[in-house]
């Protein structure tokens, strides 16, 4: 744990902005609204401050950078911005008016007025607790639907573009880029040209692929350009160029965006939305320290069962109306249970979960042979508006109960990383370890010097109620018993801080 003065997103009730605002906010208006928050590097959102529409301002990375993500809309010929802050000169458009915000667990909705048709904008960003490759998969989706309000038929075109803010937090730095524009999907795909494995900047990943991508369905159309260029071709034209600009260069230099397009043609009623997805991948995830001094190389869970980012993309896409269905039975299911506490409470569960959810990352290994071992999961949690640490104990402390209802399996693989390696012996002290890596995700390389932050009453008492309340929950003693050593260790030391005396400790008939 740490607290630093930087500002944080920090979700917080604030009655008072939510009466400033100009739109209808439900349940109620917080600091920052997820957009796409599914990792600690795929985690985009809109800021709020005194109250932001959608397209008042840039969607924002966790620290509070710029991440350009930009829509448009034409109805009957007129532009629209949506999405976004763009300033596009050469052309010409307005901002459609925000009606109305509201999130779930899983969920922002925003509805806009363009004119005589109203746009619903609905990111979701899925929470899939059972399923630890759908949970795995670092990909969010942004759906679009369009209804007439005055009951006539109106020509509409959806256009939406992100940048290269999405792989960097350096914008000096080159990036290249590619595309697939043939098959049932449009995909453009941005990279650093010399990334760095296992690195950071500004808590951004510095290596790994941006992807942005929809299906290929008739009349949809993509362009990669500098921004104002790709953005005044669709307010122009309705439509994309349908070209690729090959020109690689710094992620601020002539900003090249990465356009996608959809014709929705004349509607009335309400649109079968059109469906974006978002996504960054990095492989190998994580370095974790092993017995021994060595470190392992980890991949995200996923992608033991998919080989290319087009499959994960393709299946993720065609995933998206039975993802919606799942989505609103967990965010009922989170309503229901939370609202018997209050309607409040159940309010800062919803806008919770995506936030904790999206500070973990599930993980395996590879055996000998390089195939994935999908009976070794860590889970690895970044300690977010901070310092940066690695399955920080007392930050696991208070996500806790998320895991613990929603699947305490992952409680279990939360805890995993961190008694394995107290088991190594590698830890000098003899309390519980405070963290698996300083200010460094992904590098959870341990502390064999001792030197982490010093936690010693609260970081083992906090392991010691975890291991016991996954065990009560689960049923599964597996880790009481593997780890019995560690855990008498950690209470005869707690005991002893607290000036109390040790009688012996045994769990399961086993003892330390
Ligand atoms: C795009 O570039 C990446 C990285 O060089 C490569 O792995 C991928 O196959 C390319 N995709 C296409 C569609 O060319
Ligand atoms: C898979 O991981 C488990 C848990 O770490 C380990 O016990 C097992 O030996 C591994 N299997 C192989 C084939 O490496």
């Amino acid at each position: 744990m740490r607290f630093l003065s930087s500002a944080s997103v920090c979700l917080l009730p604030f009655a008072s902005v939510v009466n400033a605002l100009a739109w209808t906010a439900t349940p109620f208006n917080p600091s920052a609204i997820p957009l796409a928050v599914r990792t600690p590097y795929l985690s985009a959102w809109l800021p709020q401050g005194a109250g932001a529409a959608l397209n008042d301002v840039w969607p924002a990375f966790w620290t509070g950078s710029t991440l350009g993500w930009a829509g448009f809309v034409k109805v009957d010929g007129t532009a629209y911005t949506f999405l976004g802050a763009p300033a596009v000169s050469g052309a010409t458009f307005s901002k459609a008016v925000q009606k109305s915000s509201r999130f779930t667990s899983t969920q922002s909705i925003f509805v806009l007025s363009a004119g005589p048709v109203d746009l619903t904008v609905t990111f979701l960003s899925p929470v899939e607790p059972n399923d630890l490759v759908k949970q795995s998969i670092p990909f969010s989706y942004m759906s679009i639907s369009a209804a007439s309000t005055n009951g006539a038929s109106h020509s509409i075109q959806i256009y939406s573009d992100i940048s290269a803010e999405w792989v960097s937090g350096d914008d000096s730095l080159t990036v290249n880029w590619n595309s697939t524009t043939t098959g049932t999907v449009l995909t453009h795909q941005v990279q650093l040209s010399s990334p760095t494995v296992f690195s950071e900047i500004s808590d951004h990943t510095q290596y790994g692929s941006a992807f942005y991508s929809t299906s290929n369905t008739v009349g949809a159309t993509y362009q990669t350009g500098a921004d104002v260029n790709v953005r005044a071709q669709f307010i122009n034209n309705g439509k994309l160029a349908n070209t690729l600009d090959t020109g690689f260069r710094a992620v601020s230099n002539n900003w090249p965006v990465f356009g996608l397009a959809h014709d929705l043609g004349t509607i009335t009623a309400a649109t079968t939305p059109v469906v974006f997805s978002v996504g960054h991948i990095r492989d190998p995830a994580i370095s974790y320290i092993v017995a021994g001094g060595g470190t392992q190389s980890r991949s995200l869970y996923f992608l033991s069962q998919f080989t290319t980012s087009a499959a994960v993309i393709s299946s993720f896409l065609s995933d998206f109306s039975a993802a919606l269905t799942r989505a609103n039975t967990f965010d009922a299911q989170v309503q229901t249970d939370a609202g018997k506490i209050s309607a409040d409470y159940a309010a800062v569960v919803a806008i919770s979960i995506r936030q904790a959810f999206a500070a973990t990352e599930l993980t395996l290994s590879k055996t000998s042979t390089g195939a994935f071992n999908t009976t070794d999961v860590i889970l690895f949690m970044k300690e977010i508006s901070s310092d940066g640490n690695v399955n920080t104990v007392d930050v696991i402390f208070p996500a806790w109960p998320i895991f613990l209802y929603t699947n305490p399996t992952l409680g279990k693989y939360l805890l995993e990383g961190l008694f394995r390696y107290q088991a190594s012996g590698q830890y000098p002290n003899k309390w519980s370890v405070h963290d698996l890596g300083w200010c460094k995700l992904p590098q959870a390389l341990g502390h064999n010097d001792g030197l982490d932050e010093a936690m010693p009453v609260e970081e083992s008492g906090n392991m010691l109620i975890m291991a016991l309340s996954y065990a009560l929950k689960s049923g599964d003693n597996s880790h009481l018993t593997r780890y019995v050593r560690i855990l008498c260790s950690l209470r005869w030391r707690w005991r002893r801080l607290k000036g109390l005396s040790s009688p012996p400790c045994s769990i399961n008939g086993r003892s330390s």
